[in-house]
């Protein structure tokens, strides 16, 4: 029987919905959070009894029950405590905690501690610190300074997470639990240590099957350096020049992979141990690569981000690119980070921690202006979040961050965004069950691929061209469009978007052509830019034309690639890109069109006249290459041009800087217009809505305050 594309995608879309009616912290039988009929979602905060008074801790939990604070999550620092010598187990504090706790029915999410080791610890295994990417081994006395492949570190973390399962599995304060914290996001991403040499050595062994194959993918026998013996292998370290770019991206792929088996580890024992509950970790999305959080999340239940947009201002600022990168670069950070949390598991996810005050370590943050607490909150909602834990209940007077503020300032009164928060819960909490559940919509997706990022890091071409930042600057290119967009693995499936973009795809490895070619194929729009198909996946370059394996769908070869520094390039427009001139960054591929047809092109140098951005017509669908790399306005009046060829149209028009994201189940829609201005912003609406905070009626145009939020409900 034949499926009609709308036929399909509703039916996907009620399916989904079921599945979201119970989300996977509700199916936790006995332990299920407060009140989950009524409230479908974790409103909670981080909490650190180990850091205050058992005398307070009463206290604490009733504010946070008056709060309406339905859960906490805790105990992921305080190993020491709970292990103060090899073996020695305490965990009475932390029972005690939990006991006060769920008298005010105070859900809890538990922590396993394994990111911060104890000082015994080190100093009985010294060789479980990490060493730098310089050969240097860190010192411990901080945190995130363990070495994932060591087998001791591995062990005891295993032992004490072990331990808190067995003692904590029946507790009825329990819902589920956060493995580590934040894996890889250290001073140093990656560990360099023999241990690590000796696993990657193995690794290696058992993904090339043999020293010829390996020889080969590498192409060893430049610089002489074939190898006879898997042992003679080293990691990149200095070495005199750069290393081999096939071993250097096999050791990211390595480095990833052993931070998900060490998860791994303590994910299996919480399987057997605790099956009742639900198990996720916490990190942080794009443009950061430090880990293929497709690969960590993969068995885990859920997805759990942490979101400072403060903290991305301050350090923004202090790196001087906060006003070069513009006002809507930070909402659309967050956006990014949201859709990609989203489309990992295509499912909700959790905000883990969310920045409530002044952030930061030896620096404060700004102190985030009144509503916008509230406004980072409905917009994690409005992206498909289940929860969001507010970072942190209290501000420590001790240790290395005093300065982050939590919701209570350090002499325990309230902090100036309590009140906005306690009001946000109330609110979310009254919005119901259906908008929460109901489908994200996404015509757009935009494909993120570690190899190529982590391949682009290893040999940028031109010493600005970074992958995240151009995902970045092409997501914020896309989002005026308002569209709804998915950010996608090259492995993911794409005929349920109208259009795919895939920036910088640098790796193209045979069945992700594959891929696309059957997706234009079939009707797709898919558009690249620069640097398209130009490695295989041991980072060699392919043998034949660029863009090597897309030639035939893209309708073009590259004539040439030009990094651009001080002589400047620009693009003209034509067809129906037809507009100002716009500018070209730091690099431009010549196209030789085949049979495409050419809608841009250079104005100066050599290359003046010749082909920027074309568009080919393959099979029922399109493949747009931008050679150039197009910048701010110029790059968004493309991408528009070209969502709207793919028949994209937005739900409305919205007014610069303001967001909204479409839910969608059924014929039932809602919007959630969000406003990241300091300004009042009207917005047209385009039919009768019903507000689901104020309850009242919306048609024509609507006014949103200085960060504004409005739930609207089409009726
Ligand atoms: C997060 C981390 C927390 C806390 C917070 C504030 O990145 O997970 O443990 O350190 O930042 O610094």
């Amino acid at each position: 029987m034949f499926v009609s594309r709308r036929e399909f995608l509703t039916s996907a879309s009620m399916a989904l919905g079921a599945a979201w009616r119970s989300p996977l912290w509700s199916e936790v039988g006995p332990n299920m959070p407060p009140h989950p009929g009524e409230n479908p979602l974790l409103l909670g905060v981080d909490y650190y009894p180990d850091q205050t008074p058992e005398a307070l801790w009463e206290e604490d939990a009733r504010m946070m029950a008056e709060g309406g604070l339905t859960n906490v999550r805790i105990a992921e620092f305080a190993w020491a405590l709970m292990e103060p010598e090899e073996g020695n187990y305490q965990f009475d504090w932390l029972r005690r905690a939990l006991d006060v706790l769920h008298k005010y029915k105070i859900a809890v999410i538990l922590g396993t501690p394994s990111a911060a080791p104890p000082p015994w610890l080190t100093v009985h295994y010294p060789d479980i610190v990490e060493v730098n990417e310089r050969g240097e081994r860190l010192r411990p006395g901080g945190r995130r300074f363990s070495c994932p492949t060591n087998a001791t570190y591995r062990r005891l973390s295993l032992a004490i997470a072990t331990q808190m399962a067995g003692a904590f599995r029946d507790s009825p304060a329990v819902i589920g639990w956060q493995i580590d914290n934040e894996l890889t996001l250290g001073s140093s991403p990656r560990c360099y240590c023999d241990f690590c040499r000796a696993g990657f050595q193995s690794w290696l062994a058992a993904k090339y099957g043999s020293l010829e194959n390996l020889n080969q993918s590498w192409g060893t026998v430049f610089w002489s350096q074939h190898y006879t013996d898997f042992a003679q292998i080293p990691v990149p370290l200095p070495s005199g020049a750069d290393p081999n770019p096939g071993l250097a991206l096999d050791y990211d792929r390595y480095q990833s992979l052993a931070n998900a088996s060490f998860l791994e580890e303590q994910l299996r024992m919480l399987r057997q141990t605790c099956p009742q509950h639900f198990v996720t970790t916490n990190n942080v999305g794009l443009p950061l690569d430090t880990i293929d959080l497709r690969t960590l999340y993969q068995n885990l239940d859920f997805v759990a981000f942490d979101n400072y947009p403060g903290f991305v201002d301050m350090l923004l600022e202090q790196r001087g690119q906060a006003s070069s990168l513009g006002a809507d670069f930070i909402p659309n950070a967050i956006a990014l980070q949201h859709d990609f949390g989203r489309s990992l598991k295509k499912k909700p996810f959790l905000i883990m921690e969310e920045q409530v005050g002044k952030a930061g370590q030896s620096t404060f943050s700004p102190q985030p202006e009144k509503g916008q607490i509230r406004l980072w909150s409905y917009q994690a909602v409005a992206h498909g979040a289940m929860g969001i834990n507010y970072f942190r209940w209290d501000t420590a007077t001790f240790g290395a961050e005093q300065y982050w503020h939590g919701m209570l300032n350090h002499d325990r009164s309230k902090s100036p965004a309590f009140d906005e928060i306690i009001q946000t819960i109330k609110e979310l909490k009254s919005l119901g069950r259906e908008v929460l559940y109901a489908p994200y919509v996404a015509d757009v997706a935009l494909v993120f691929d570690y190899d190529s990022s982590w391949a682009l890091k290893i040999q940028p071409g031109h010493y600005a061209l970074r992958y995240g930042n151009q995902i970045t600057s092409w997501y914020g290119a896309i989002s005026p469009a308002h569209t709804g967009i998915d950010v996608i693995g090259p492995a993911d499936d794409l005929e349920n978007y109208k259009i795919v973009f895939a920036p910088v795809a640098y790796v193209i490895t045979e069945p992700q052509a594959q891929k696309i070619r059957s997706y234009v194929e079939n009707g797709g729009v898919f558009v690249a830019n620069f640097r398209l198909g130009v490695k295989t996946e041991s980072s060699q370059i392919v043998h034949n034309s660029l863009p090597g394996l897309l030639r035939d769908v893209m309708g073009v070869t590259v004539a040439d690639y030009v990094p651009i520094y001080s002589l400047k390039q620009a693009v003209k427009f034509s067809s129906i890109l037809a507009g100002a001139d716009g500018e070209c960054g730091i690099w431009a591929d010549v196209l030789n069109p085949q049979q495409a047809e050419v809608l841009g092109t250079y104005t100066s140098g050599q290359y003046a006249s010749r082909a920027a951005i074309t568009l080919h017509s393959f099979g029922k669908g399109k493949a747009v290459y931008v050679g150039a790399d197009l910048t701010g306005p110029s790059l968004a009046r493309v991408v528009r041009n070209f969502t709207r060829m793919a028949g994209v149209r937005p739900e409305l028009e919205a007014p610069a800087g303001v967001e909204f994201t479409v839910r969608r189940l059924g014929n039932k829609q809602w919007i959630f217009l969000l406003n990241h201005t300091p300004q009042r912003q009207m917005v047209k609406l385009p039919g009768n809505f019903r507000d689901l905070i104020s309850r009242q009626p919306e048609t024509g145009n609507t006014e949103l305050a200085a960060y504004g939020v409005r739930v609207l409900e089409a009726s």
